[in-house]
């Protein structure tokens, strides 16, 4: 593995996985493989489990973790090629990347959408403008459209929780917010789940909350959620802001909150979501301390995804 942007930077979901659970078992197995090695992460965003699980994963492979917080203690970054910098931007991607690439032996950004124009969230500028110019591995701690380390948690989380030998039947749906906020998880979600090809997958959202086709492509979509839950394994819980007109929050219905009498609809299914979460608006109380939910349990294997996507990076740069 080069870089570790979305699914198509690996090769083998399920290889992946096995290797991430096999680090649950035994976290310190590899406590070598990143010996006198550095690796730096870089917050434009803020982060709990991000920031915190990849650097005990780096520290589990015996690399050295430094953080930067670029938002607010770095100079203003400019991305654009050839901007004349008279405005608030201080130092140029160009000239700042490079220098972190001879400090680090791989680079870890968080970069979020800023929902106000989606030709450039969605051409990922930030992001390709570090791999273009860093001249090490990138990983991404989230970008403007995905979140590739939370999405491989999530089937991380599946598998381990899967005992069936059937296919099980896993469910986005979007739920209530009260502000605008990325798409990059449920689009990281659907794209990884459709690229694992063992599920049957749908996606349930209000009128006019389409995510982008070239991630959901393959899921069933309805706006009937009620006819999505019905014998559900697993349900994702999840908000996003508008795509098509981009950004916007259009809904808040409450009724579109998972309750435990919605549950009755699945199959016991277990409950999933990223965190933070906004309990009684996203998630009721009584989904998130009840017996049907993951999030502690999915938080927690965040620690493994790392630890088995720097591994597979270190390996590779050997
Ligand atoms: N799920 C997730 O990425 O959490 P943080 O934003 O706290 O890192």
């Amino acid at each position: 593995m080069k870089n570790f942007i979305s699914v198509h930077d690996v090769s083998n979901i399920n290889n992946l996985v096995k290797k991430a659970l096999a680090y649950k078992a035994n976290p310190f197995k590899d406590r070598n493989l990143g010996a006198d090695k550095r690796i730096g992460l870089l917050f434009l965003n803020p982060s709990l489990r991000t920031r915190l699980s990849t650097q005990v994963a780096a520290k589990n492979l015996g690399m050295e973790a430094i953080i930067f917080n670029v938002d607010k203690e770095g100079w203003a970054l400019e991305f654009e090629e050839g901007a004349i910098m008279s405005g608030h931007t201080v130092e140029h991607v160009k000239d700042a990347a490079p220098i972190l690439g001879q400090y680090f032996d791989i680079l870890c950004i968080r970069t979020f959408p800023g929902l106000k124009n989606r030709e450039d969230d969605y051409s990922e500028m930030f992001i390709h403008q570090f791999i273009k110019y860093a001249g090490v591995p990138v990983i991404s701690l989230e970008s403007a459209t995905l979140h590739p380390l939370q999405s491989l948690t999530d089937i991380i989380t599946i598998q381990e929780t899967w005992n069936q030998p059937r296919r099980p039947r896993i469910v986005l749906t979007w739920a209530p917010h009260i502000k605008p906020l990325p798409q990059c998880v449920s689009n990281s979600f659907a794209q990884w789940v459709n690229a694992w090809g063992e599920a049957d997958f749908v996606i349930t959202h209000p009128v006019d909350y389409e995510l982008a086709e070239q991630f959901t492509k393959g899921a069933q979509i309805t706006h009937n959620q009620d006819e999505a839950l019905k014998d559900a394994d697993y349900v994702y819980v999840k908000n996003w802001s508008t795509y098509t007109d981009y950004g916007k929050v259009y809904e808040n219905d409450p009724n579109w909150m998972l309750t435990e009498e919605k549950m009755q609809l699945t199959n016991q299914a277990k409950v999933m979501h990223c965190l933070p979460v906004r309990r009684n608006v996203e998630l009721s109380d009584e989904i998130l301390d009840g017996p049907h939910s993951l999030v502690t349990r999915e938080a927690g294997n965040r620690v493994w995804a790392a630890q088995a996507v720097i591994a597979s990076i270190l390996e590779q740069s050997k």
